[in-house]
């Protein structure tokens, strides 16, 4: 009896894992030409062609731009009738995924760990070509080796296709993120909140001590 209700425990957790499973990148088309533009604030892109790439860029300082479009190259003109949305998220490169299992790229996007950080969200537009989007990065961005990542998802919500700001190996147009040196101030205050935490977990102690005994 024991034996019959662990096997069927097991079979249906395996039909669980199967059918509770994400989409997969490889089943989505990658139908969206990506360009990223990391460069300091006094650089500025412009529409005839200005387009500028630094290598680094500080988080919290610089900027990252980034422009997206259908490949029409490949594909006919209506194959992104029903995206409604495009997300471009920043992507962990492979070096810098390294002895990091928490950036894991798996191929089921419910698991994947490669693209963490959201970096733009918004109405796509069909008529409109290479919109550009651009923003400082968040100060908190780690430090690390980064492709941009387009989702192009339909008015559920769901992810129909992708573009990236890289080639299939992920090894071409990748940019380093640097981190802000902490400032004098920042640290010190950093200091404050560490000693009101630490104080604050003393007295719990105290009043955990008191209680007890
Ligand atoms: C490119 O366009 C910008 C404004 O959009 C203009 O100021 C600049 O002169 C143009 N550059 C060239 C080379 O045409
Ligand atoms: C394809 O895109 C290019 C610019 O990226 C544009 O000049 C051209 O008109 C487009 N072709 C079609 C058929 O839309
Ligand atoms: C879409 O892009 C076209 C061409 O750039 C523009 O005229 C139109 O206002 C845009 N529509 C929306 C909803 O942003
Ligand atoms: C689009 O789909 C991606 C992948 O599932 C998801 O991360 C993103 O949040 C979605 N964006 C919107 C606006 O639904």
């Amino acid at each position: 009896m024991t034996w019959i209700f662990l096997a069927s425990l097991l079979l249906l957790s395996s039909l669980a894992e199967t059918s509770y499973g994400g989409i997969l990148l490889s089943s989505l088309p990658n139908t969206l030409d990506v360009a990223a533009s990391p460069h300091q604030p006094d650089q500025f892109n412009t529409p005839n062609g200005t387009w500028y790439m630094s290598s680094n860029i500080k988080a919290g300082e610089d900027i990252l731009g980034v422009r997206w479009s259908l490949n029409n190259r490949t594909f006919p003109v209506g194959t992104d009738a029903v995206y409604k949305t495009v997300t471009v998220k920043l992507c962990y490169a492979p070096t810098s995924q390294v002895g990091r299992p928490e950036r894991k790229t798996e191929d089921d996007l419910d698991k994947d760990q490669t693209c963490q950080i959201e970096f733009y969200t918004g109405h796509y537009n069909r008529s409109s070509r290479w919109p550009y989007y651009e923003s400082t990065l968040d100060g908190h961005v780690p430090a690390a080796l980064y492709f941009l990542r387009a989702y192009a998802n339909d008015s559920a919500g769901v992810v129909v296709a992708y573009g990236e700001s890289t080639g299939p190996d992920r090894d071409y147009n990748i940019f380093e993120v640097d981190a802000t040196e902490p400032t004098e101030a920042s640290s010190g205050s950093r200091k404050t909140l560490d000693n009101i935490c630490f104080g604050s977990f003393s007295a719990l102690l105290l009043v955990g001590f008191f209680v007890a005994y």
